[in-house]
C-alpha cells in the first residue's frame, strides 16, 4: 500500500481555561491515532491551536488586570506544557491570534462575499451601559420568568425553564451590575441554508460521519431550512475586526475552525511544505477530532465555509463522547475535575492513555472513568500483565542474549503477527477498546507460555543455558510485538523496549519478524503499580469550595467578633519566642480511626524523605481518614512527643475552631512541599 497523506487535528481547545482529564480524552484519542499512523508508515501531520478570541477571554484578562495578548501567552504555555507532560505530540502547536490566522479568515470571508451568502440584519440585545457592550446570556442574571427562581442566568434557570435574557425579571449585568438596556446592532449572517443540498449530500453520504451522528443532523436540523448564521460581533471584543465592516469583529466560532488551516500554513512555512498540498490536493485525507458539544459547527457551518472557498472537504470526522467520571458529570467540589497538571503531580501519564484506550469504542457514547476500575486495571492489565512479561524474561535474558534463531514456540509469533492486521484495522476505525482487547489476548497466551516454560527453573541448572535462551528469545519476542502493537498508546513503553532489545520500534510490521542474535540490555523499570491512595490524593488536591461557599466578589466582608470575644489574643511574644515553634509542612501518608477514642485519629505524617511523625488528632468529629490521605498540612514538628491514653502523640497539626463540630484544618497552597518551614 502507497503511504497516505493525512492531515489530523483536535478540537482547538479556548485560552480562558486549563487542560483537564475530560479535553484529554479527545487529545489522547488523536495522538494515539496520529502515532498509529505514522508506525504504519504514512505521512501524518497533526496540528491543533489554542482558540484564544471571544468574550470569555476577555472578561478573563480584564479581571486579572492584564491584556488580553499576555493572558493567551501564558494559557499557551501551560497548555503546551500540559500536552507535552501526557506526551501527546503536535507538529504545530498555534494560536487563533495569528497573522496566519488573520490571512485566510479575510480569504474565506472574501470567498463567502463573493458567493452572495453574507447577508446584515438588525439584532436587539441587552446592553451593558456601564461597560459600553452587548451582553451574551451567560453574562445577564436575574429572576426566571416561569418559577420566579431569582439568580438565573440569561438562557435557562436551575429548574430547567428556558427563555430569552430579555424575558428575565429584573435582570442585571453580571459584569457590572448595571441594569442593562435593549438595544439594536446591524450583525452580520451567512445564509447557509443555500448550501443545505450539498450538505444534506456531504452529511449522509461518502463515511464522512459517524451513522449515529449522520442521523442526529438529519433528525434535527437538515428536515427544516438552516438558520441564518450571525457571524459578526460589535466593538468591544477580542479578536479580528471584519475587513470589510469596521467596528465589527469575526464571531470566534468562524475564525477558530480556520485555525486549523492557519496551525497547518505556520508549519508548512517552518518546514517548507506547500500549503496547497494539504488543503487543495484530492490526495490529502483531512481527519478532525472533536467532542460531541460542537458537532454542530463542525459538520454544518465547516464544510460549508470550505465548500465555499474552495478548499478540502473533512475525510471524517471523528466524534467522541464526554467523560464522566464515577458515573458522573466531572465537578469541582467532589475533586473529579481534574487538571491536567494536577493529574501529572501524583500519576503516570502511561496510566491514563491506557485507561482511556481501553475504554473508547468507535462511537460517540461518553466514556466513564471508574476510580477503582482505573486502579485495577493498570495493575493487572499494564504491570501485571505487559510489562510483567518482559519483567520475568529480561532479567535473565541480560546474561544469556537472544539466541541466534526463533526457537520453535507453538506458533505464538505467527499468530500475533497475523493479529496485527485486525488490530490495526481497530485502530484505524478508532476502536481502541477492541485493539486493547486483542492485544492483552497475544499478551496473556505469551505469559502462559513463560509460565509453562519456567525459565527461573533453567536458570538453577548450568546444563540447561540454551534451553533458558530460547525461552528468553520467545518471552521477549512475543513482549517485542505487544509493544509494537502498544507504541501508539504507550510510546514511552516502546522507547524502552528498544533501548532494551538494542533495536529501536519505528514500524508496526517489524512485528512480523522476529529479532535474534542480539544482546539484551538490563531490564530498566517500565511502568509501576498504581496505588489507589495516589489517586485518592489527587482527587483531594482537586477538590474546590462549592461556587456556593465562595464569596462572592462584589460582596462585602462581613465577619462577626464572636470568635475573639470567646478568646481573647494571647500576651505579645517576641520573635525569637515564635521561632521556637518549628513549623513546618507535612504530607498525611496514612490515617485511621482510633476505634475507644471519641474524638482521636491517628495520623502519620512525612515531612518528606523518610522523616515521619506520628500525630494524634482531634479531628473524627468532622475528618474521615479517607479524606486526609494524600493531604498536605501544617505541623508543630518540635513539640515534645505527648503520651496520652491511646499512644504517643510527636506533634501537632494546625486548625481553627472551637473543636467538636467546628474544626477547619489549616492547609498550604497549592505547591507547598512536604519539609518546608512555615514562617
Ligand atoms: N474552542 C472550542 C473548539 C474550537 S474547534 C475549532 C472548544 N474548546 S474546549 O476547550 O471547550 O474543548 C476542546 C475539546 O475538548 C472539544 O472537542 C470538547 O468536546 C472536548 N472536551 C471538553 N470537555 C470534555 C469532557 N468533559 N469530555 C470529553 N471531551 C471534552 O470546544
Amino acid at each position: 500500500m502507497s503511504p497516505r497523506r493525512i492531515l489530523v487535528t483536535s478540537a482547538l481547545p479556548y485560552a480562558n481555561g486549563h487542560i483537564h482529564i475530560g479535553h484529554l480524552v479527545e487529545y489522547l484519542q488523536t495522538d494515539i491515532w496520529v502515532r498509529f499512523q505514522k508506525l504504519r508508515g504514512h505521512r501524518c501531520v497533526y496540528v491543533c491551536a489554542d482558540d484564544t478570541h471571544g468574550t470569555a477571554v476577555m472578561i478573563s484578562a480584564e479581571k486579572e488586570g492584564i491584556s488580553e495578548e499576555d493572558l493567551i501567552a501564558r494559557m499557551h504555555e501551560a497548555h503546551v506544557r500540559d500536552f507535552s507532560g501526557f506526551q501527546i505530540e503536535f507538529d504545530n502547536y498555534g494560536s487563533t491570534h495569528s497573522q496566519e490566522n488573520r490571512q485566510l479568515c479575510a480569504e474565506v470571508w472574501a470567498a463567502l462575499r463573493r458567493a452572495g451568502l453574507v447577508v446584515e440584519k438588525e439584532v436587539t440585545q441587552l446592553y451593558d451601559p456601564e461597560k459600553k457592550t452587548f451582553l451574551a446570556d451567560r453574562y445577564v442574571k436575574g429572576t426566571c420568568p416561569f418559577c420566579k427562581l431569582p439568580n438565573q442566568y440569561g438562557d435557562s434557570c436551575d429548574n430547567g425553564h428556558t427563555y430569552s435574557p430579555t424575558d428575565l425579571i429584573d435582570p442585571v449585568s453580571t459584569l457590572s451590575g448595571a441594569r442593562p438596556e435593549l438595544r439594536s446592532w446591524p450583525h452580520l449572517f451567512v445564509r447557509i441554508e443555500k448550501l443545505h443540498d450539498f450538505l444534506q449530500q456531504w452529511t449522509q453520504q461518502g463515511g464522512h460521519l459517524q451513522p449515529e451522528v449522520a442521523n442526529y443532523l438529519a433528525g434535527h436540523f437538515l428536515g427544516e431550512p438552516l438558520r441564518d448564521w450571525d457571524i459578526s460581533r460589535p466593538a468591544p471584543y477580542f479578536g479580528f475586526e471584519i475587513p470589510d465592516s469596521p467596528g465589527n469583529y469575526w464571531y470566534v466560532w468562524f475564525d477558530a475552525p480556520i485555525g486549523y488551516m492557519a496551525s497547518t500554513l505556520q508549519w508548512c512555512k517552518r518546514v517548507g511544505e506547500d500549503f496547497d498540498r494539504w488543503w487543495r490536493d484530492d490526495g490529502t485525507e483531512i481527519h478532525h477530532f472533536i467532542g460531541k458539544d460542537i458537532t454542530y459547527f463542525h459538520c454544518l457551518f465547516w464544510p460549508a465555509m470550505l465548500k465555499t472557498a474552495g478548499f478540502n472537504l473533512p475525510t471524517k470526522i471523528h466524534i467522541h463522547g464526554f467523560l464522566t467520571v464515577d458515573g458522573q458529570k466531572m465537578s469541582k467540589s467532589k475533586g473529579t475535575f481534574v487538571r491536567a497538571s494536577t493529574y501529572l503531580e501524583y500519576l503516570d501519564p502511561a496510566y491514563l492513555r491506557y485507561y482511556y484506550a481501553s475504554k473508547l469504542p468507535p462511537r460517540v457514547d461518553d466514556i466513564d472513568l471508574n476510580l477503582d476500575e482505573f486502579v485495577a486495571k493498570v495493575n493487572a492489565d499494564l504491570v501485571g500483565n505487559v510489562v510483567n512479561l518482559a519483567s520475568r524474561t529480561a532479567r535473565f535474558a541480560h546474561t544469556t542474549g537472544l539466541s541466534p534463531r526463533y526457537p520453535e514456540d507453538g506458533g505464538l509469533f505467527e499468530r500475533a503477527a497475523r493479529d496485527g492486521e485486525a488490530i490495526a484495522e481497530a485502530y484505524e476505525k478508532c476502536d481502541y477498546n477492541r485493539a486493547i482487547r486483542l492485544i492483552l489476548e497475544a499478551s496473556d497466551r505469551a505469559n502462559q507460555f513463560i509460565e509453562q516454560a519456567a525459565p527461573w527453573n533453567l536458570k538453577k541448572d548450568r546444563a540447561k543455558h540454551d534451553q533458558l535462551r530460547d525461552v528468553c528469545t520467545v518471552g521477549l519476542n512475543l513482549f517485542r510485538q505487544v509493544a509494537i502493537y502498544l507504541a501508539p498508546v504507550l510510546p514511552r513503553m516502546a522507547e524502552q523496549t528498544g533501548q532494551l532489545l538494542n533495536q529501536p520500534i519505528c514500524r508496526w510490521d517489524e512485528s512480523k519478524t522476529p529479532l535474534v542474535g542480539k544482546p539484551v540490555n538490563r531490564f530498566q523499570h517500565m511502568i509501576t503499580r498504581v496505588r489507589a491512595e495516589q489517586v485518592q490524593a489527587m482527587i483531594q488536591a482537586s477538590r474546590e469550595p462549592e461556587e456556593a461557599e465562595r464569596p462572592a466578589a462584589a460582596q462585602a466582608w462581613d465577619d462577626g467578633d464572636e470568635p475573639l470575644r470567646a478568646e481573647p489574643l494571647a500576651p505579645t511574644i517576641s520573635f525569637d519566642e515564635f521561632v521556637k515553634v518549628d513549623l513546618r509542612v507535612a504530607r498525611v501518608i496514612a490515617a485511621e480511626d482510633v476505634p475507644e477514642a471519641r474524638k482521636l485519629l491517628k495520623l502519620t505524617l512525612s515531612l518528606g524523605g523518610s522523616s515521619r511523625r506520628t500525630v494524634l488528632a482531634g479531628i473524627k468529629g468532622v475528618y474521615r481518614p479517607e479524606q486526609l490521605v494524600g493531604r498536605l498540612v501544617i505541623c508543630a514538628a518540635n513539640l515534645a512527643p505527648r503520651k496520652m491514653k491511646f499512644g504517643t502523640s510527636e506533634g501537632m497539626i494546625l486548625a481553627s475552631g472551637s473543636g467538636d463540630e467546628e474544626i477547619y484544618l489549616l492547609y498550604p497552597d497549592k505547591g507547598a512541599k512536604p519539609g518546608q518551614r512555615v514562617h
